[in-house]
């Protein structure tokens, strides 16, 4: 097994996240990376890098809201820096895990896009690209997916829709109007910020070199984490329902499988964007593989980065 140096996480601080890190703080001797957390500063990233300092990982807190690419931008300095300076060891991993569903698509992040399309995938895009020289290979690129990116049975039973993809610039633009436009719009907005991800994985992987590998990760069905947390409250109930069903995940069970795609040798040949759904590997559906889209979005996304960049 290859020393397993450091592993940056975002969205440390609850249900998938906080297993996942917690997972890695468990492993042996030897075996155990130092962790770099990345969240909102306050008391719940402390809370779980002291429980994963007491489970003895060598824990590093890097405060910061994704909503905000100035941020994101000075955590990878913060990364850089704490690299450089040996407080933690090698970069091989990166699991791009925090994550949002708006329930009001006019919201805006700080730079002006979309709030879901910018924390679930602007702000990762702009993570990554800062630090794509700091990593040390063999590397991995974790991005989190959805199979909401399709139609299925279960997203259907719960009115969560499918992606609907147009230019990137539009996805980034917030909705306009008086009315928050409602719950579907929201889980095409969150759905096409998963299919991005499975774009952006394959552009990505095409274009870094051979040392880092990148794959996507889709933890299951887990009804009742804080991503629904602004849905109404049938939506909720419905959820939390749904969840008593035998062999629906939980954070729990699927945190040890997303900390085993950073970290074991069953994945170490992992590449090209290859999705993972819980612990199969899965082929994405036809519409998840497009070129033209894939080079688009690229371009677009150093557009909106460069954008949000310039106005400061
Ligand atoms: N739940 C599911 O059924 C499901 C299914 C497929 C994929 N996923 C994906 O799995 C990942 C984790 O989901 P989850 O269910 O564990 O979600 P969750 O309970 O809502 O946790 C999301 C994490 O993202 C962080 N986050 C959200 N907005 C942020 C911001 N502006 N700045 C910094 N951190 C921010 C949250 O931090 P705070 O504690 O500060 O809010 C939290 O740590 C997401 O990418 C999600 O899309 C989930």
């Amino acid at each position: 097994m290859t020393e397993p140096g450091t592993v940056l996480i975002t969205g440390p601080t609850r249900n998938l996240g906080r297993h996942a890190v917690l997972a890695m703080a468990d492993r042996r001797d030897g075996q155990r990376p130092d962790l770099l957390l990345v969240g909102r500063a306050g008391r719940d990233l402390t809370a779980v890098a002291d429980e994963a300092r007491a489970r003895g990982a060598r824990v590093c807190e890097v405060g910061c809201d994704l909503s905000r690419l100035a941020d994101v931008r000075a955590a990878a300095v913060a990364v850089r820096d704490l690299l450089a300076a040996g407080t933690v060891g090698p970069l091989r991993a990166l699991i791009a895990n925090a994550g949002v569903i708006s329930t009001d698509t006019r919201l805006a992040s700080s730079d002006g896009y979309e709030l879901t399309f910018a924390v679930n995938y602007l702000a990762h895009a702009q993570l990554v690209g800062d630090l794509l020289g700091s990593f040390t290979a063999p590397a991995r690129v974790v991005l989190l997916g959805s199979n909401t990116y399709h139609a299925n049975f279960w997203r259907r039973l719960l009115g969560v829709a499918e992606a609907k993809w147009a230019d990137p610039v539009e996805l980034a633009r917030p909705a306009a109007g008086g009315q928050a436009p409602g719950m579907t719009v929201s889980g095409v907005a969150y759905s096409n910020a998963k299919l991005a991800i499975l774009y952006y994985a394959h552009e990505l992987q095409r274009r870094v070199g051979a040392g880092i590998n990148v794959s996507v990760f889709e933890p299951g069905w887990m009804p009742g984490t804080a991503l629904g947390r602004g849905a109404p409250a049938a939506f909720r109930v419905m959820s939390r329902a749904l969840g008593r069903v035998p062999g629906v995940s939980t954070p729990q069970r699927s945190g040890p499988l997303l900390a085993a795609m950073a970290l074991d040798d069953k994945w170490a040949r992992l590449r090209g964007g290859a999705f993972v759904v819980k612990s199969k590997l899965t082929e994405v559906q036809p519409v998840a593989h497009d070129r033209d889209r894939e080079r688009r979005l690229w371009e677009a996304t150093a557009e909106l980065l460069e954008r949000a960049g310039a106005s400061r």
